[in-house]
């Protein structure tokens, strides 16, 4: 984390980030080496870390006029909106670890449980895998479970994971290689789409492909199709995605889950604009906007939005743009859809997967999905 960055932190969140961060503080020797564009990794097999880890950093090409055209975008749209992908800069990737730690953000806590207990079997499912791909791997942290359990079937393995935040996958990538000397990683900084097409050929042997944290619900159900369409052309017979979904529960626990009493939700969510002002030069004034979320029944999602506390004028000088607010005007932020079992087989089959196992945790609240591909 730059110190500039570090001096913006309000005092309560500096503290949640640096509880976070010395669990992935880099080792003296920075040891990665980072490749700019697809080029194919060379994978020595050595104990020695700087040989162990490749990042290929995709997301750095077009990065910043990307996030000026989307936010210019977003907001003179009617209703406005912002692209959730863009809250998981570097602070964005802290906090959202310190989301995962609240009381009520259950998400993590649960996923983990079913990992823990039944990391064998999953990992048991595809014999032979050599080759781990975990798309939005931030931390790595639950990913640990799968990674031990393959390790301990053939005593090695290639991690490859993809992550839009380039500071997120340094971090995980660097604590994985000091706590596995048989690992080696080959990573993608980039979108999810952009990887999967820069994914090199592999051999023979089958892989099991993560998708965590419920992230195919932060995606509209046409991009979530789309999307495991393109991860499907890019696995054969044999292979397997994990894929976990948060269900369909009470409106209480999943209002309570994305607005917590603390605030680091809200934090999380209002980086998105501390990161305009920083990136765009504009003069959002952070405390003039609340969190709102909401879950809307019949979409089966959790809504997740900045209300403007007043009327307002925020100007954006990079963009040349005057944005205007009414009192109460509100930005949707994020989706976050819920799932139950009979959503996940459909999407499925729509997608060449067939859904062999399904694992809950001891509440009921979160599946892990083994999809199979199917033809
Ligand atoms: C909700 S977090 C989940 C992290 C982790 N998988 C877990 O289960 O705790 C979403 C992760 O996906 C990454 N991400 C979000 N949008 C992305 C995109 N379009 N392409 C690649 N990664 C993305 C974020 O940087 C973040 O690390």
């Amino acid at each position: 984390m730059s110190g500039q960055s570090v001096r913006r932190l309000p005092f309560l969140f500096s503290i949640l980030a640096t509880r976070i961060i010395p669990r992935y503080s880099k080792p003296a020797n920075n040891f990665s080496k980072t490749v700019f564009g697809a080029d194919l990794a060379t994978q020595p097999n050595s104990v020695d870390p700087s040989s162990r880890l490749i990042i290929h950093d995709l997301a750095q090409r077009n990065g910043h006029a990307d996030f000026a055209r989307d936010i210019r975008r977003g907001l003179t749209s009617d209703p406005k909106h912002l692209f959730p992908k863009y809250l998981y800069d570097e602070l964005g990737s802290r906090l959202f670890e310190a989301i995962c730690q609240v009381d009520e953000y259950y998400l993590t806590r649960a996923e983990d449980e079913i990992l823990t207990n039944h990391a064998d079997e999953i990992v048991a499912s595809t014999p032979n895998c050599k080759t781990l791909i975990e798309l939005g791997s931030g931390s790595a942290e639950k990913t640990r479970k799968i990674i031990e359990a393959l390790i301990q079937r053939r005593g090695e393995l290639l991690f490859v994971p993809v992550d839009i935040s380039t500071s997120a996958l340094e971090e995980s990538s660097h604590a994985l290689l000091d706590s596995y000397s048989c690992l080696r990683i080959d990573a993608y900084a980039a979108d999810y789409f952009q990887a999967l097409e820069a994914l090199p050929a592999r051999d023979e042997s089958p892989a099991l492909v993560l998708f965590l944290g419920s992230n195919i619900g932060d995606v509209e159900q046409d991009e979530a199709i789309d999307f495991l369409r393109a991860i499907r052309r890019r696995l054969r017979k044999g292979d397997a995605l994990l894929l976990g979904a948060d269900l369909k529960k009470d409106r209480a626990t999943l209002e309570a889950a994305y607005n917590d009493t603390l605030g680091v939700t809200r934090s999380f969510i209002v980086n998105e604009l501390e990161r305009i002002n920083r990136e765009l030069d504009a003069n959002f004034d952070l405390w003039a906007f609340g969190l709102r979320s909401v879950y809307n029944e019949s979409l089966g999602r959790v809504e997740v939005y900045l209300e403007s506390l007043r009327q307002q004028s925020v100007v954006i000088r990079r963009l040349d743009l005057t944005t205007d607010f009414k009192a109460g005007e509100r930005i949707h932020v994020e989706n976050a859809y819920k799932f139950d079992l009979e959503d996940l087989r459909k999407i499925g089959e729509q997608t060449g997967f067939r859904l062999e196992r399904t694992w809950l945790d001891r509440r009921g609240r979160f599946s892990s999905n083994l999809f199979r591909v199917s033809e």
